[in-house]
């Protein structure tokens, strides 16, 4: 991300962002409610338009819309808070869809692929069910099969487990982690600090629409250099 700006009407959301995240790399973003957070991952896939600066994955610019737009999507696997999986279609076919339609592959060559990436989030056994009939912690890894299927370069995650009962948190973080240690370029917006501390290769603290730090993440949690990430921080201790 280059310079990038936008706007929601008079609020400046994202101030002059400037952001280079290097293949393999896992970085996780932080910073208080309203900061920007979510929109700078819409941005990455161009679910939110920015007003000034470029996006670049790969090295390829961001196009504005178009064909080119929906390849260039595929490149870009996102996970949110809420799973979004299609409720009147099985696990199997949750994960088979992205790859049959966007991609034009054989039905059973998705069906192949998407039994092996089921199999690698543990829920393969689960494949012929409907998403209401699954925990929120085994929905939320359908859908990170799901978006591997589109086989990205780049898996943003936003807030994937806050919507998850503390039980299942973990079954989910373990599928991140064992994606990061492949190898997955990632961008995870979590309050997870156990996470971020196992699986991130950066922390950047966001705060009103401006990247603040970026540090280690054992650099950050031991040494903030802000003042707002230092109350941030404090106050995640403190619940
Ligand atoms: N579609 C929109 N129209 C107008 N304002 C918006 C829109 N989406 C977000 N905002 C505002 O932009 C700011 C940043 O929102 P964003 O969702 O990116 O924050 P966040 O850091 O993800 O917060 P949270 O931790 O609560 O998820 C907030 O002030 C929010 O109210
Ligand atoms: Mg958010």
């Amino acid at each position: 991300m280059r310079d990038v700006n936008k706007h929601y009407g008079p609020l400046h959301v994202l101030q002059n962002i400037n952001l280079e995240v290097k293949r393999g790399e896992v970085v996780v973003v932080l910073g208080p409610s309203g900061s920007g957070k979510s929109t700078l991952c819409r941005t990455i896939n161009r679910l939110e338009t920015i007003d000034t600066g470029e996006i670049l994955i790969d090295g390829v610019k961001l196009p504005e819309e178009g064909k080119l737009l929906a390849k260039l999507r595929a490149d870009v696997g996102m996970v949110f808070q809420s799973f979004n999986l299609f409720a009147h279609k099985s696990i199997l076919e949750n994960v088979t869809m992205g790859p049959i339609k966007v991609k034009g592959m054989k039905k059973s060559e998705a069906d192949k692929l998407a039994l092996q990436l089921l199999e690698r989030v543990g829920v393969a056994n689960q494949k012929d069910k409907l998403p209401a009939q699954l925990s929120g912690g085994q929905q939320q890894r359908v859908a990170i099969a799901r978006a591997l299927a589109m086989r990205p370069k780049v898996m943003l995650f936003d807030e994937p487990t806050s919507a998850l009962d503390p039980e299942m948190i973990q079954e989910v973080l373990d599928t991140m982690i064992a994606l990061a240690k492949e190898g997955m370029t990632m961008i995870v917006v979590t309050h997870e600090m156990g996470f971020a501390r196992r699986a991130a290769d950066r922390v950047i603290f966001m705060a009103d629409g401006q990247i603040v730090e970026q540090a280690t993440p054992e650099e950050f949690f031991t040494n903030p250099q802000t003042n707002r990430a230092k109350d941030f921080l404090g106050k995640l201790i403190k619940h």
